[in-house]
């Protein structure tokens, strides 16, 4: 799929310009506490911020935060915002939820790490294997890490060093799957920094829903495990065929590998994740984000057979470290967490009103699109949905990426943010807490639809 130029997509680089140069002027001209904060926190942080990712928002210098709570984020200027980023996830349940809040608070005053479980870790293990149908868990502090010590688990527990991915896939910082597939080409990711290893050696990349390729990967069997999201959401959402997942998991069975399902943003989809709402059965799931209402904190699950086989190699291993965990992964604090959320916040209920308002959203996106006549699409999964810049949903990372348009994406994002409406600042994604209001959509499809006229003007 060839990328589309602008006219094609019915806008005009002048127009273009002439709007965003206005919008950089507005956001200046409001946000100047911000500005002066961010002027003093360059001055040493490397790159100008605590994380250089902190940069890549549409912003001529970054929103300092005086406090988030629900669905709303107010800035050191004063200004709110509704807010549909949600941390990229990891507030997806609404800030500072107070159960969650109260729980921390209260496990903070009776210690914060021990390097051992306090009696939530009993409650949280029944919970989750009631929720996500898994039998056994392990906690880490980030998604990154879980799904960087699923796969040494599954490459100890297989004897097979194998991984395969999805072209376009992010599971965090895990050097083993920054593989693209350029031309056809497995190649790695040229942006990488510091990496020495050579990361096509034991990753094999291929596109989503082609299951011929699927197969063919899997044919040598040397696979450890093929690590996915159940729908791809970070090249742009990226829906699978309809009986994709059911063949494939077939294919991955037949070939003795495992089928890791990242379920960080697909939690999303509802209470049990993508995977239970849809029939799945992988071997072992990863849950980050926004599991413990965005206290640091990951859990992956595995079932019986990967479990046996995994302490059956930690007991053959010599005695030392896994290279597995961290001294603060499955902290007292970060379980108090967990239990509020899976206990108090993350209820079937929340699911329903996050998935209805959801649907309101990408409904009220299609029709501002369509009243506009940009050709441009809207893909939605439980909670979260995407507008991306084609007529038709892609079926791929290759199709998806085709889609993206940085300098447009950044204009809409600032232009929205300028109108009180925060999305995530990589691609068009928007996710709908359960406590986003109907005032709150309201306000974002007035200020969508001022931003599409902003950008035909
Ligand atoms: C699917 C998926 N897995 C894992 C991660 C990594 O999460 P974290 O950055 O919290 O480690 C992300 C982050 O965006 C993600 O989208």
């Amino acid at each position: 799929m060839n990328t589309p130029s602008l006219p094609e997509r019915g806008l005009h680089p002048a127009r273009l310009a002439r709007f965003a140069a206005a919008e950089r002027e507005r956001f200046i001209a409001h946000n100047p506490r911000s500005h002066a904060l961010a002027n003093r926190t360059a001055r040493h942080w490397l790159m100008g911020a605590p994380l250089h990712w902190m940069n890549d928002w549409s912003t001529p210098f970054a929103l300092h935060v005086a406090h988030a709570r629900g669905a709303h984020v107010t800035d050191v200027d004063g200004n709110q915002r509704v807010d549909f980023c949600l941390g990229d996830t990891g507030a997806m349940f609404g800030h500072a939820s107070p159960p969650v809040v109260a729980a921390v608070a209260a496990q903070m005053a009776r210690g914060c790490t021990a390097m051992l479980p306090t009696e939530d870790a009993a409650w949280v293990g029944e919970e989750l294997t009631r929720r996500f149908d898994l039998p056994y868990w392990q906690a880490a502090l980030s998604a990154s890490d879980a799904n960087r010590f699923l796969l040494r688990w599954v490459r100890a527990a297989t004897g097979r060093t194998r991984l395969v991915v999805f072209n376009g896939c992010y599971h965090g910082t895990v050097d083993d799957v920054f593989v693209d597939l350029v031309d056809g080409q497995a190649r790695m990711r040229d942006s990488l920094l510091g990496q020495v290893h050579e990361l096509t050696r034991h990753t094999t990349v291929v596109e989503f829903n082609d299951l011929a390729a699927l197969e063919a990967a899997l044919a040598a069997g040397d696979v450890a495990c093929v690590l996915a999201e159940p729908v791809m959401t970070n090249i742009g959402m990226v829906l699978p065929d309809r009986g994709y997942w059911e063949a494939a998991q077939a294919l991955i069975r037949a070939h003795g590998a495992m089928l890791i399902l990242d379920e960080t943003h697909t939690l999303s989809s509802g209470v049990g994740g993508y995977a239970r709402g849809h029939a799945l059965v992988p071997d072992a799931l990863v849950l980050g984000k926004p599991i413990a209402g965005g206290v640091p904190c990951a859990v992956y699950g595995m079932s019986a057979d990967l479990a046996d086989r995994a302490a059956a190699a930690k007991r053959a291993a010599p005695p030392g470290h896994s290279g597995i965990g961290t001294t603060l992964s499955a902290n007292m604090l970060g379980m108090a967490a967990l239990r509020a959320t899976l206990g108090e916040v993350a209820t079937p209920a929340a699911h329903d009103r996050m998935n209805a308002c959801c649907t309101q959203v990408a409904q009220g996106l299609r029709e501002a699109i369509a009243r506009h006549g940009l050709p441009w699409c809207v893909t939605q999964v439980g909670a979260r949905c995407e507008f991306q810049f084609g007529a038709l949903a892609p079926r791929n990372g290759s199709e998806a990426a085709a889609l993206f348009d940085p300098a447009l994406e950044h204009l809409v994002h600032l232009a929205l943010l300028n109108r009180g409406v925060m999305i995530t600042p990589f691609h068009n994604m928007l996710l709908a807490s359960p406590v986003t209001s109907g005032d709150d959509v309201a306000r974002l499809l007035a200020a969508f639809d001022q931003v599409l006229a902003g950008l035909l003007a």
